[in-house]
């Protein structure tokens, strides 16, 4: 696997795969990245010119896509509009890009026989109830609650029907939420670490009982690399490191960490259809593949989390003002 095409690559966990396969790895990257609201050059930041490259287009533009697979031995397919609250207000790009956009690079792997690995999320399985034991795992039904996570899961079933029908030679990963460095700040921990760093109160949504199961980016990415590598071909795997919290447990870890009363922060208007709890059984990647998790301590990555953003105000403060005004216009 020497050359990559990286979709995606200048988004959250795509710019952190990219610095993960230069920092552990021979391979050379290719990203595509459209450079939308949540895409930006200087995540690829430092990272050296002769492994990396960018080329700014659109996954759903055939000759474009079409060249750049044709030269890759492998595509790890990470871009997507990711965003719940954005999939709400406007369902338009989630069908352009997750859908047709995956259709699109899913037609260049099958012309040129090169290997795919798709990127998706466990918000495909819709939801769990609070009190229920159970957790999401391979076979879990689909059923998918927002604009968002529906378009995810009509990707999946394109590079499940891809790999059936025409052979392609693709893996899938359903993760569970992340966390790290480089989140885009409309997202729920960067928000309230930039709101307080900022002088605003951090918000919940409704009473922040849902429940979220957090893995450090990196763990993802390695998680994603070794499928890349060792994955059965047409198989799904999922990724998750054991890390369920309800909101309200993870506002007030962020309180504490950053010396502030663990109740200083705003009940705001509840999500509409939130679900309510995620939960991974991450057992078959962990037992066919050998994979575990690096990060022991969701308080240590936080706290590491915090800091980065405390480090690099310069990337997220000129977004601040904008992304707030967004959320203010829906009582959020
Ligand atoms: P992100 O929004 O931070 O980044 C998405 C990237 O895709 C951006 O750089 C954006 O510019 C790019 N992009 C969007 N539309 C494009 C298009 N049409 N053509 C080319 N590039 C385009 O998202 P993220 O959080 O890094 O998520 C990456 C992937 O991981 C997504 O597929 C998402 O569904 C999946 N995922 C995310 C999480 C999470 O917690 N963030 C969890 C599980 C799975
Ligand atoms: P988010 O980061 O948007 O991820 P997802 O919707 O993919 O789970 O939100 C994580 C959780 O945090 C979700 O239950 C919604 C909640 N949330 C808040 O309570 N306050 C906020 O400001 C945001 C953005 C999210």
């Amino acid at each position: 696997m020497q050359s990559l095409l990286v979709t995606g690559g200048a988004g959250f966990i795509g710019s952190n795969f990219v610095r993960w396969v230069v920092g552990q790895t021979d391979a050379r990257v290719v990203v595509l990245d459209k450079l939308t609201y949540a895409g930006r050059r200087d995540t690829l930041d430092g990272l050296p010119g002769d492994r990396v490259d960018l080329v700014v287009g659109d996954i759903a533009d055939a000759h474009l896509v079409d060249r750049l697979v044709g030269a890759a031995d492998a595509v790890v397919h990470f871009a997507a509009e990711s965003h719940n609250d954005n999939s709400l207000r406007d369902p338009w790009p989630f069908i352009h890009t997750n859908i047709v956009g995956t259709f699109t690079l899913l037609q260049a792997a099958r012309d040129h026989s090169t290997r795919f690995h798709h990127v998706s999320t466990d918000e495909v399985y819709g939801d769990l109830e609070l009190d229920d034991p159970a957790r999401f795992h391979e076979t879990t039904p689909y059923n998918p609650s927002s604009p968002y996570s529906s378009s995810k899961a009509a990707s999946d079933l394109l590079v499940r029907a891809w790999v059936r029908s025409f052979g392609v030679r693709a893996t899938l990963s359903n993760c569970s939420n992340n966390y790290g460095p480089w989140q885009h700040i409309e997202k729920f921990i960067p928000r309230q670490i930039t709101n307080i760093l900022s002088g605003r109160r951090p918000k919940l949504y409704g009473a922040g009982r849902n429940v979220r199961d957090w893995i450090h980016v990196d763990d993802h990415n390695a998680a994603v690399w070794t499928i890349l590598e060792r994955g059965r071909l047409g198989e799904t795997y999922l990724i998750g490191a054991d890390g369920e919290k309800s909101n309200l447990d993870v506002m007030r870890a962020i309180l504490r960490l950053m010396g502030q009363p663990e109740d200083a922060f705003d009940h705001v208007a509840d999500r509409p259809g939130h679900d309510l709890r995620y939960a991974i059984d991450s057992s078959k990647l962990r037992a066919e593949l050998g994979w575990t998790p690096a990060y022991r301590s969701f308080e240590d990555g936080l706290a590491a989390t915090i800091e980065w953003y405390r480090g690099h105000e310069e990337w997220w403060r000129p977004l601040k003002e904008q992304v707030e005004a967004g959320y203010a216009q829906q009582g959020q």
